[in-house]
């Protein structure tokens, strides 16, 4: 891919020797250049005035002001499959820039300035199919001001950052941010490097690209009808087979363990299908019919495709789901010939009940696998929805009831992610 990649602040001039800047270091936009050149893509890098030296094999354009910037980043645009605007453009600048240094003696004591362009803004019209990233540096309100700008701005995603931590932002090595979309939930990550943070966005643009499934709008067809005669038995097996596609693009509250998306219903059926077969040695139940437990953990999220995927630690979410989950149930399973509807109803409402030793099973995989999810992101969504420990105890106590290994695993990740602070106790 050809990356376009900002940095750094820009100057605007009100003399020969003084100007309007701020913090910025450069070293965010610069690791993102280099991340992006590590893994193989074609880089152009736009700098404002840093200290930081030209990384091999980037091609590096040096721009003063805001309008060089704009200047800079129109021309390159058109080129290029990806822009990450990093660099922190100076919002304003002095309507008047006089040629010759301004004597003490000459100055008046207000400076009247004027707006710069907003790039991202300018561009806005040209985007095509480009992928657009912004930055959000906040000092408040990080996550609702972040939001609005990426609609505003229309990006694919904007990466906020709370500048007034000590561990984020300006001129520190490391970076505390948040990855947000238009139309899914933020993605929190802990503390990183800027260089493990440039890796994270420069892997983001490369998954968006193919299709993309975090800022794609749902599309409402299903694609083209398949050639099967109507009505017969495998049409209706078709149709729901094709059905059971929106299920990849149901969102659960658990990020992949690299922490760079969150993972879809799909994703997390198949997760627990191969869970099933490793772990039913440890299941209470000695002769336990593994089959059932596969079809039941690779059916059971399917109702979600209509309910949607309630947010465990939701309670109003919570109080109507079992209604709007009977509903979609008999929708989804319904197009399906008879005796198939029925046995994949019969196994759905059996997972629901949790009282066979298969469906017990079943559950505690469902609940094993966000904790180690959890665990291994650094507990940032747990985080993120004030969720304490004695909620996540209760919640998955039952674990217990399918597997007592599995539930003792549990309650030492539990304890060990209060203690290093992944969860609140
Ligand atoms: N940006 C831009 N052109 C500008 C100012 C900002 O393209 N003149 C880009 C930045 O590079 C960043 C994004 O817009 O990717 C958000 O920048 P920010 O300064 O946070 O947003 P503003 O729209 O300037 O809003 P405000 O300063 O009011 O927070």
């Amino acid at each position: 891919m050809r990356f376009l990649v900002t940095a750094g602040p820009t100057r605007e001039f009100m003399d020969p020797v003084r100007f309007l800047s701020n913090r910025s270091s450069g070293k965010m936009g610069y690791a993102i250049a280099v991340a992006a050149r590590d893994r193989g893509h074609e880089v152009v890098l736009i700098s404002g005035p840093v200290s930081l030296s030209a990384p091999e094999g980037i091609r590096v354009v040096s721009v003063v002001s805001a309008a060089e910037m704009l200047d800079a980043v129109s021309t390159h645009f058109e080129s290029c499959d990806a822009l990450v605007m990093a660099a922190a453009v100076a919002d304003w600048r002095p309507v008047e820039v006089s040629r010759l240094k301004v004597k003490k003696r000459q100055a008046s004591s207000t400076l009247t300035l004027e707006p710069t362009a907003d790039i991202l803004m300018t561009l806005k019209p040209r985007k095509g199919s480009r992928t657009v990233v912004g930055f959000a540096a906040e000092t408040a309100d990080v996550e609702a001001e972040a939001r609005r700008k990426v609609t505003a701005k229309r990006l694919d995603m904007i990466v906020a950052n709370d500048v007034s931590q000590p561990d984020a932002g300006f001129d520190v090595d490391t970076n505390r941010v948040m990855f947000i979309t238009a139309d899914a939930p933020a993605i929190p990550f802990p503390v990183m490097s800027k260089r493990e943070v440039a890796e994270r966005i420069v892997k983001w643009v490369e998954q968006k690209r193919p299709g993309g499934m975090i800022s794609e709008p749902r599309r409402p067809d299903q694609g083209q009808p398949l050639p099967v005669s109507e009505g017969t038995r495998l049409a209706k097996q078709w149709d729901f087979i094709r059905e059971i596609d929106k299920l990849k693009s149901v969102l659960r509250r658990t990020l992949l363990l690299d922490g760079s998306r969150y993972e879809n219903d799909a994703e997390h059926s198949w997760h627990l299908a191969v869970m099933a077969v490793l772990l039913c040695e440890h299941a209470n139940e000695p002769r336990l019919d593994l089959a059932r437990v596969i079809r039941m953990v690779l059916v059971h999220d399917i109702v979600e495709i209509d309910a949607g995927d309630t947010y465990c630690y939701d309670e109003i979410g919570n109080r109507d789901k079992v209604a709007r989950e009977q509903v979609a149930a008999q929708r989804l399973f319904g197009l399906l010939p008879d005796e198939q509807r029925q046995d994949l109803m019969s196994i759905w409402a059996e997972f629901e009940a949790r009282v066979t030793p298969e469906a017990k099973f079943a559950a505690a995989l469902d609940r094993v696998q966000p904790l180690m999810h959890n665990f291994g992101t650094a507990g940032v969504v747990w985080k993120s929805h004030g969720v304490r420990s004695g909620q996540v105890l209760e919640r998955n106590q039952h674990v217990e009831e399918g597997s007592r290994v599995l539930w003792e695993f549990a309650e030492d990740m539990i304890r060990d992610a209060v203690k290093r602070g992944y969860l609140d106790p």
